[in-house]
């Protein structure tokens, strides 16, 4: 075979391109390597040289010997007995993205186990070393939770994930910020809403008896139960709520003036999907109760706290009126409108990824039940006379 002097020189210059890509790339995982490990210069236990971690790794340190060691791949682990139901990690892009989600629970560095799903579920010895989180987004009131007395688990739950607010980490269901405001035709909302309070709700039995507040309230104003606990239904469930293209919540919009946003116990800072659901347009004004400080979480001029009323009848006879003065309703709508939800929690891969590598918060609860229980966590409802 016969190369001709061109072909030679562009064999010649596709080498000569890719030594120079491999130099530069070369050098380029050595900076942000070196600038990942001098944030945490101090904390040599977070890394230790893994020559089986790779390529990669074999790669840098024959580049350089000079260069600090690497640093291990962390693993997560969702110790969660539901399958398919597990978080799904994502640490790209991450200030530390040495992590990997891992299923086997002797291998991972970190466990985190769902407080609320450990009914008939054991939960392996931990070894020395692996840093254990417990999470849960339900309200307390789920005798699930026992479960956390449990005698093998005291004393090993480094951190949590709660919405309290002194939980390790601390995760929100949403979270409201300004937006530019669509055009709307508000008579024609205001003229098509035929109906005033809607509730879609599944659990007719719960702590903050919020069946016998509406029970009450229904007595002043007409109230539409959505799903099993009611006559009305839309959806599969009853009722759906799935997000903005739902049927459910566009009938909502088109045909109702409220929405009770009733949480099924009063504790603190749960706010849940059942007021963010309505955001960014469904046209309703929601109705809440529970137990977070709506004042401090939320704007203002948009909702009616049932706390500010002396009776669910007085709440009951609040609506009536307001359903029947247009331009009150209609100057709460539009301030709703000027709102969007939006997911205000830290990026969950990546927080998790730089703690568990930086060993930090250090922290043991001692009795992970008592610390989520405490009696100002939740509490009964006192607004029924
Ligand atoms: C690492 O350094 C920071 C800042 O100098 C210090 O606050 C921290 O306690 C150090 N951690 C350890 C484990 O030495
Ligand atoms: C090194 O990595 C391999 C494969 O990921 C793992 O089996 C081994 O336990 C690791 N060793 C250390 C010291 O982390
Ligand atoms: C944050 O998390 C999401 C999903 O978990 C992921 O897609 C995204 O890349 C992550 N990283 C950053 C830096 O935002
Ligand atoms: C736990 O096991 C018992 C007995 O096998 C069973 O009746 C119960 O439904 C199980 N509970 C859960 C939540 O899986
Ligand atoms: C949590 O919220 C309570 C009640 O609003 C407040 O008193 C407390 O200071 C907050 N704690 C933290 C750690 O933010
Ligand atoms: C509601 O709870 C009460 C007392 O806890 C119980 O007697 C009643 O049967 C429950 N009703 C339903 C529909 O579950
Ligand atoms: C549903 O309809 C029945 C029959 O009209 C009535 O007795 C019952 O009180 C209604 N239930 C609710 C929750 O409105
Ligand atoms: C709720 O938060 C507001 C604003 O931060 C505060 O003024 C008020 O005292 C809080 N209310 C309660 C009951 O803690
Ligand atoms: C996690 O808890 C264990 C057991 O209490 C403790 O030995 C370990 O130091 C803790 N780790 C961290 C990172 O807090």
């Amino acid at each position: 075979m016969i190369f001709n002097k061109v072909r030679i020189k562009r064999l010649h210059f596709c080498l000569v391109y890719l030594v120079t890509l491999q130099v530069i790339v070369l050098v380029g995982q050595r900076w942000s390597l070196r600038s990942q490990d001098k944030r945490v210069h101090n904390r040599t236990t977070a890394y230790q040289k893994n020559e089986s971690d790779g390529l990669l790794s074999a790669q840098v340190s024959s580049f350089n010997l000079k260069f600090t060691p690497y640093r291990k791949i962390m693993k997560i682990m969702d110790y969660n007995p539901r399958p398919g139901n597990h978080f799904r990690f994502n640490f790209q892009g991450c200030e530390y993205d040495r992590c990997a989600q891992t299923s086997d629970p002797s291998e991972a560095n970190l466990l985190m186990i769902n407080g609320a799903l450990l009914k008939n579920v054991s939960v392996p010895k931990r070894p020395t070393g692996q840093i254990w989180l417990m999470y849960t987004r339900e309200p307390l009131t789920d005798k699930r939770f026992l479960e956390l007395k449990r005698p093998s688990l005291r004393g090993q739950f480094n951190w949590t994930r709660t919405y309290f607010n002194d939980s390790t980490f601390v995760s929100f269901y949403g979270g409201l910020r300004a937006r530019v405001p669509p055009d709307k035709n508000y008579d024609k909302i205001y003229q098509n809403k035929q109906f005033d309070v809607a509730w879609f709700v599944s659990h007719c039995n719960t702590s903050s008896r919020r069946e016998d507040f509406v029970r009450r309230m229904a007595s002043k104003v007409n109230v539409h139960i959505f799903g099993k606990c009611g006559n009305y239904s839309c959806g599969a469930k009853g009722y759906d709520m799935g997000g903005s293209k739902d049927a459910c919540l566009n009938m909502l919009s088109r045909d109702y003036k409220f929405y009770l946003s009733f949480e099924n116990s009063f504790c603190r800072e749960y706010l849940s999907e059942k007021f963010f659901n309505l955001f960014p347009d469904t046209d309703v004004i929601p109705v809440v109760r529970g137990g977070a400080n709506y004042t401090k979480m939320l704007p203002s001029g948009f909702y009616i706290n049932s706390k500010d009323f002396r009776s669910p009848e007085h709440l009951g006879n609040y609506l009536h009126e307001l359903a029947r003065d247009r331009d009150k309703y209609l100057t709460m709508l539009k301030t709703k409108t000027r709102y969007e939800k939006y997911q205000p929690n830290d990026n969950l891969s990546c927080t998790l990824c730089k703690a568990v590598h930086t060993q930090t918060p250090q922290h043991s609860y001692e009795d992970v039940y008592t610390w989520l229980t405490r009696p100002d966590n939740c509490w009964p409802p006192d607004d029924l006379g």
